[in-house]
């Protein structure tokens, strides 16, 4: 029996080569070795206010760059979160014993209602968390492959399912995280003290999947860089460590290979080469995203959740029996 994973990312905003480079690419790899399933989740996508044509439109398109990217959908399954009911009922349960100072303090839920004003924050975006870990415990999965920004996240599953476990008796897989060091966190190209984010204030911050050429040649050059001229890969120069790693990734080379090709050259040949590695990987991935049409990603999207579906009511089955609740 092949070990569960899952993952998802939410249909908001632009994908990112961070997303890319922290999830996506890593779960092409896993699928080979795991029992994997993958979601767009937009249940997630609409704990801030969404335009219900733009998320229609994000939903398709996330599914798309999983394909587009590698997932397949012989090996892996990859469904929309809402299509799947029983994710919105176990994050109703899970509420009952989650704990108001566990969600308050998720760094995630800190940043995100600080941005528009706590009084503003959703309800849904404080219990997020617990929602994601209704999609996980779901589904019997041991390993979440995720970017380090959601380990937070992933540990309180962890306690939801083990606080259940003592309570009501063996239901859950207690999961654990899959990070990958190379690409956990990569950071925005307008600040390398933070990360590269979907939601970030400026388009400068992050380089889209879908970004043409010539927006990816003019966020490279705009990319802020360290003080000096020679392109070493240190932590004193994290503007600088940021784009070498993502050059390294998108190229599989190592940072001291990356080092050596621009040894004696300066920041200008180093960001040519640079967005000609990233305009050399998007190209093909975006020629990739416009050949899959609609009608055929909302087909597998369809067959993926008819594949999950009987782990998930099986599932909920056995949590209500356990809770007392007459089925
Ligand atoms: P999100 O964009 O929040 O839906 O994240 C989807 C996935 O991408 C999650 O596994 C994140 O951890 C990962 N991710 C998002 N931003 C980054 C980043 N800047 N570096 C690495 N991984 C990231
Ligand atoms: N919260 C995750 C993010 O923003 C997305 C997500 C939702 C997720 N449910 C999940 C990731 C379950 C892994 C497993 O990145």
């Amino acid at each position: 029996m092949k070990q569960r994973i899952f993952s998802g990312i939410q249909p908001s905003g632009n994908l990112h080569l961070g997303n890319y480079l922290g999830a996506i690419k890593n779960w092409v790899k896993l699928q080979e070795e795991y029992d994997s399933i993958f979601c767009v989740v937009d249940l997630h996508a609409i704990t801030v206010p969404q335009d219900p044509e733009i998320l229609r439109q994000k939903t398709i398109e996330v599914a798309k760059i999983y394909l587009a990217a590698g997932i397949d959908p012989e090996k892996s399954a990859i469904f929309i979160q809402s299509h799947i009911s029983e994710h919105t009922e176990l994050a109703w349960i899970l509420n009952t014993i989650a704990k108001i100072p566990e969600l308050e303090k998720m760094t995630q839920f800190k940043d995100k209602s600080q941005k528009n004003g706590r009084e503003s924050a959703s309800v849904g975006l404080f219990v997020y968390p617990v929602l994601m870990a209704a999609d996980i415990l779901l589904y019997n999965t041991e390993t979440v492959p995720v970017g380090e920004d959601q380990l937070q996240h992933i540990e309180l599953a962890r306690d939801l399912a083990a606080r259940f476990n003592k309570k009501f008796g063996e239901t859950f897989i207690v999961p654990k995280h899959f990070v990958k060091e190379e690409g956990m966190r990569i950071m925005g190209l307008d600040d390398p003290r933070k990360k590269m984010s979907k939601s970030a204030a400026s388009e400068y911050n992050y380089i889209a999947l879908t970004d043409p050429e010539e927006t990816i040649r003019k966020k490279i050059k705009k990319a802020v860089t360290d003080s000096g001229s020679e392109i070493i890969y240190c932590d004193d120069k994290p503007a600088l460590k940021n784009l070498i790693n993502i050059h390294s990734l998108l190229t599989d080379q190592t940072p001291a290979e990356i080092e050596k090709m621009y040894a004696g050259k300066g920041y200008g040949d180093f960001k040519n080469g640079l967005a000609d590695a990233i305009v050399n990987f998007l190209k093909p991935l975006q020629e990739r995203i416009g050949a899959i049409s609609d009608a055929e990603v909302l087909d597998i999207l369809e067959k993926g959740a008819a594949k999950v579906r009987p782990i998930a009511i099986q599932k909920i089955f056995d949590v209500k029996q356990k809770l007392g609740f007459i089925i």
